[in-house]
């Protein structure tokens, strides 16, 4: 081949991954399958082209290229950093695991690879191995904030809470009142805790909202609202009864889409402003607010005819405030609609997932300190956690008759 052939191709491939850089990815991507088509055996070129198809999100394609590009280089810890993310991306955790393993192989020291080796066995519930990778990169690290995250979690997760208080103190010297190693500390000590700080909750829920409407119901089988619903319907009460419901802690508006439907108007209130803005995308609310359910609760009086709460008592434990507000706020004629996790404590507990679980016994008679009369409970499966059903209790309160 003559070298002004050469120097086109690498003046072409120049132009393109100048366009690439630039986020020009259609055209980028046109000149390098041109070049492609000239050169099958350009192993950066099918790098870069893999490149953009990650960037673009089309997986497939990308870990296509980038295999060819590895039988080019087979030990470029680029390529397999990359390559390995993808099947991550994809859900093949045993291939990305398998490629993490294979770039630390050569480099040791990778830490992003460590960590991603750490994530890819948690998810695939192979604790120890991930527990050795999260700690061959704190040796490396040991500042690495989500490394000492995960680990925490992962031994609060296997119940070995000496460990799990370790390196929850650790984030919490690294990120002084991290409101989840709080929260998680108290999960473990038993402090007592009434209830999750705002702060965790709004922290959790900002970072989830995102991915909220495809992981719950799609991954983790969440049936709470369509079966809160299904309940309504079942119990006889005549639809048009609700000029005024309130979705208490609303999230994205998945109970929303169930009960919109058979009130008026609908109100939501939640401390996420993400998650609120994703319910507001929806348009199914009349109002939107991002507040505490009790503290908003506590300035209405006589004002809602239905109230749902849908997988939003797991984040109190201590449901006295609630239902007082409840009393306050409500009509007369009203109802008010949750679920709960089931405890077999007494009362209720804060278990290592950071939620509160409820004892049926404890809930009713919270409910009826304020005046609530349970005229429907059903036990149910509610959604899954590490594809195990998590069960809990479906109630509806109705204000006592004096
Ligand atoms: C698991 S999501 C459920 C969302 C919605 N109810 C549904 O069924 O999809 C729990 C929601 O409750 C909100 N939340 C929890 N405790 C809250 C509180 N005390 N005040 C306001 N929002 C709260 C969270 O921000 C989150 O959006």
């Amino acid at each position: 081949m003559s070298t002004s052939f050469h120097n086109n191709i690498e003046d072409i491939f120049a132009e393109a991954c100048e366009l690439h850089s630039r986020l020009n990815f259609a055209t980028a991507e046109k000149i390098y399958l041109e070049l492609l088509e000239k050169n099958p055996g350009g192993g950066l070129i099918h790098y870069n082209i893999g490149l953009l198809y990650y960037q673009t999100e089309q997986f497939n394609k990308a870990i296509a290229h980038y295999m060819k590009a590895k039988k080019l280089a087979p030990a470029d810890p680029d390529l397999l950093f990359n390559l390995a993310l993808c099947q991550k991306q994809l859900g093949r955790l045993h291939d990305a695991a398998a490629g993490f393993e294979e770039l630390i192989q050569i480099s040791p020291k990778e830490l992003d690879a460590l960590y991603n080796l750490g994530n890819c066995y948690r998810e695939l519930r192979e604790y120890a191995k991930a527990e050795q990778a999260y700690l061959r990169l704190l040796l490396e690290n040991p500042d690495h904030l989500s490394a000492n995250r995960n680990l925490a979690y992962l031994y609060h997760l296997q119940k070995d809470f000496d460990s799990a208080l370790k390196y929850y103190n650790k984030v919490l010297a690294l990120e002084e009142g991290d409101p989840q190693a709080v929260h998680m500390v108290a999960a473990i000590t038993d402090s007592g805790a009434a209830s999750a700080p705002a702060e965790y909750i709004r922290d959790i829920f900002n970072r989830y909202s995102e991915t909220f409407d495809e992981v719950l119901p799609g991954n983790l089988k969440y049936v709470v609202p369509e079966k809160l619903r299904s309940r309504l319907d079942s119990l006889g009460y005549p639809l048009s009864l609700f000029p005024k419901c309130i979705d208490l802690g609303c999230g994205t508006g998945l109970a929303g889409s169930q009960f919109g439907p058979v009130c008026n108007h609908l109100t939501g209130v939640d401390l996420s402003e993400k998650m609120i803005e994703k319910a507001s995308a929806k348009g199914i609310y009349d109002i939107l607010q991002v507040s505490e359910i009790t503290s908003f609760l506590e300035t209405k009086s006589d004002e809602y005819d239905l109230a749902v709460a849908a997988d939003v008592l797991t984040y109190m434990g201590d449901l006295a405030p609630l239902f007082r507000a409840l009393t306050e706020a409500m009509g007369e004629q009203a109802l008010f609609c949750c679920s709960t996790e089931d405890s077999d404590q007494p009362a209720f507990s804060l278990c290592p997932n950071g939620r509160f679980t409820h004892s049926p016994a404890y809930v009713l008679k919270t409910a009826a300190r304020f005046g609530w009369q349970c005229i429907d409970q059903t036990g149910s499966r509610l959604r899954e956690e590490e594809s195990n059903p998590v069960t809990g209790t479906l109630y509806f309160f109705t204000k006592k008759e004096d």
